[in-house]
């Protein structure tokens, strides 16, 4: 059994949808959700689904010993952020090479790094007049949305869309991906 931490900071509905599509597999399980933010919509999907959740301060979320401890005694696979708004310690990364995924919703490098986020970087892809936009799953090194893509799917964006409106079409292909995605990794 490979097991996945999934880190996250707000509503959840990607890990929701990777707790779904795994629910059943014998070969993958979602071990833990991780978040710094004790409103997280997240925390109470892991409660629905019988999966552990904690809520970690930053000062335990960078420090090597705890973090260590909770990741070891879980024995993870794949870390994976989905709407995490924290940068990961070197640590983390080091102890996980090419075992952590984020999901951005804009075709990196376009309309990436700090602060991008949320309803920011659909308002820069309008502000942009940009044709398309989608997905960027990648590979988390130490700089905010720059580590290795491992796939990109695009949208069509259409002149009467609106901020909202693109990030609709762009969470459905982030909760189509995302999962198929860590199964492929973990294969
Ligand atoms: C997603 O759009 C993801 O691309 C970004 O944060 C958002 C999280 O949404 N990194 P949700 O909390 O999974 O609904």
């Amino acid at each position: 059994m490979k097991n996945i931490a999934i880190l996250a900071s707000g509503n959840g509905s990607n890990a929701q949808a990777i707790i779904e599509y795994f629910k059943n597999s014998s070969a993958i399980k979602v071990a833990i959700v991780v978040t710094n933010n004790p409103e997280a919509g997240v925390i109470k999907i892991a409660h629905q689904h019988k999966i552990i959740s904690a809520i970690v301060s930053k000062n335990f979320w960078g420090n090597e010993e705890s973090m260590n401890k909770l990741l070891n005694s879980l024995n993870i696979d794949l870390v994976v952020l989905a709407g995490f708004l924290q940068l990961v310690p070197a640590f983390v990364i080091q102890k996980f090479p090419k075992r952590i995924i984020n999901i951005h919703p804009a075709l990196l490098p376009k309309h990436g790094g700090k602060g991008m986020y949320g309803k920011k970087v659909h308002e820069a892809v309008l502000a942009a007049k940009e044709a398309e936009t989608g997905i960027t799953i990648h590979f988390v090194n130490e700089k905010y949305d720059e580590g290795e893509v491992i796939l990109q799917k695009k949208v069509p964006v259409d002149a009467a869309d609106t901020a909202g409106g693109i990030s609709e079409k762009v969470q459905q292909l982030e909760h189509e991906w995302l999962p198929k995605t860590i199964e492929q990794l973990l294969k």
